[in-house]
């Protein structure tokens, strides 16, 4: 099985692969986000514990979601039920694949909601909506999250946009449109840092912040909360990253490539939080101030520096695509999935699939003002649906799949897709078998109020 392709075909190369599995891990999670939910946690020991569990937890649970994928070659759901049975395990197991389908379906509901945002925000900057004075820059926030037709319509704006680009296949578009996205949008990322440089104390402040930590601002919710965003981030847990590895070519390292990603992921998280809250302390904001955060804060920074206007466009363009290359690893498994099993053609599988987000989203659109009264355990749909799926569903997504690769599949399997050194292999085994596992578990038991 190890050299079979899958029917949807092949990445045509490693660093294409590398390009899209990169698209899927950088996105709103990176740059919208990590900065306000690390400015809700209280900085630095969040960050901390973040980074803790992206090394710790999140790369060798990408090893083994990827591995997964490359040896099943179908849709997740697929991939789990032939995996198991090759195993001699239970079939029981392709339910992990339905719990990622609907993790994913649930995810880019609220995702395409916030996407629109950004593109609202691109015609915000071409009209010159931003300007030097942060009171302004807030109302023109508000004022678009309370107008629910401008919210649905952006959002069916970027729905139109994942599924057409899903209807062609994940190679057609995406591995072009990630190759000159990924290094724009740092540089993007590097001015912004240079412009948040400029606000001498205020760019100390914003390190600090950042960088030391003090763990009386955490509790167990806050190491959850930093824990379910290592899973969201490198879009892991709900076979987005099983798919795109069913596609990838048998002699990649998939060792190698999901360090690249976590890297790169992390290196454009950290960008956006060093470029945001220099912004937020110059301007005498609230870092706990939510979602709202980077379009209350970076708008100002457009507004101040020379060549502001163009630099505004191009940035909320950039996170645009971002935004695009990371929804299409959402839909991807039950694209995949209704064409295997359903014999759905791919244009007909995202339009019905397409459909089906686009409907939850409305309601996630009108969550954010006419139904913002409406609760869902004391939250908005939108808050419900995000700590669902990041706090919840990720989580036991990437525990199961851990536990899948380290203790269910046989490990001659699992040592011939790693391909790695005798102690490299052990190390891995180490993690998934026992800390990555361990750890969600007994997190999870602490938010619980077990101990
Ligand atoms: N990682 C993306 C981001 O940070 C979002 C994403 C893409 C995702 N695919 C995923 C999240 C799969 C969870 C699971 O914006």
């Amino acid at each position: 099985m190890a050299n079979t392709k899958s029917i949807h075909g092949e990445w045509s190369s490693r660093f294409a692969y590398i390009l899209a599995a990169t698209g899927s891990a950088v996105g709103l999670g990176n740059i919208w986000k990590f900065p306000y939910i690390t400015g809700e946690n209280g900085g630095g020991a969040f960050v901390l514990v973040y980074l803790g569990c992206v090394v710790a937890i999140g790369i060798p649970i990408m090893m083994a979601e990827t591995l997964m994928g490359r040896r099943g070659r179908q849709s997740p759901i697929n991939t789990l039920g032939t995996l198991a049975t090759e195993a001699g395990a239970n079939k029981n197991w392709h339910y992990l694949g339905w719990m990622g389908v609907i993790a994913g379906i649930l995810i880019l509901s609220y995702y395409s909601v916030i996407a629109g945002w950004a593109i609202a925000y691109v015609f915000k900057a071409i009209f010159g909506g931003f300007s030097s004075d942060s009171v302004v820059i807030k109302q023109v926030f508000d004022d678009l999250i309370a107008n629910p037709k401008q919210l649905v319509f952006w959002h069916t704006v970027f729905m139109v946009a994942t599924m057409s680009v899903v209807m062609r296949g994940v190679k057609g578009g995406l591995e072009k449109a990630v190759q000159f996205l990924m290094p724009a949008l740092l540089a993007l990322l590097v001015l912004l840092v240079g412009y948040a440089m400029t606000t001498g104390d205020a760019y100390f402040q914003g390190l600090s912040f950042l960088f030391s930590p003090d763990f009386s601002e955490i509790d167990s919710d806050a190491v959850l909360t930093a824990m379910g965003h290592a899973f969201f981030t490198l879009g892991l847990g709900m076979g987005a990253i099983m798919v795109y590895g069913s596609y990838l070519p048998s002699n990649v390292s998939i060792t190698r490539t999901s360090m690249y990603i976590a890297g790169a992921d992390t290196i454009v998280a950290l960008l956006a939080g060093i470029a945001i809250f220099p912004l937020v302390f110059a301007n005498g904001l609230e870092p706990g101030s939510g979602p709202g955060l980077i379009f209350q804060t970076l708008p100002i920074a457009f507004g101040n520096m020379t060549g502001g206007w163009l630099f505004g466009v191009l940035f909320f363009v950039l996170l645009v695509f971002a935004a695009l290359t990371s929804s299409i690893s959402l839909v991807e498994p039950v694209v995949a999935w209704m064409v295997e099993n359903k014999g759905f053609s791919r244009v007909k599988a995202s339009v019905i699939s397409g459909f089906v987000i686009w409907l939850l989203g409305v309601c996630v659109a009108l969550s954010f003002n006419i139904w913002s009264e409406f609760k869902i355990f004391d939250k908005t749909i939108f808050n419900f649906l995000d700590d669902l799926t990041a706090k919840v569903m990720l989580p036991i997504g990437g525990f199961c799949i851990a536990v899948f690769a380290g203790w269910i599949m046989q490990q001659k399997h699992v040592r011939e897709e790693l391909d790695l050194p005798d102690a490299q292999f052990e190390i891995w085994r180490f993690l998934a078998c026992y800390v990555a596992p361990g750890s969600v578990f007994i997190v999870f038991l602490h938010v619980l109020g077990v101990f």
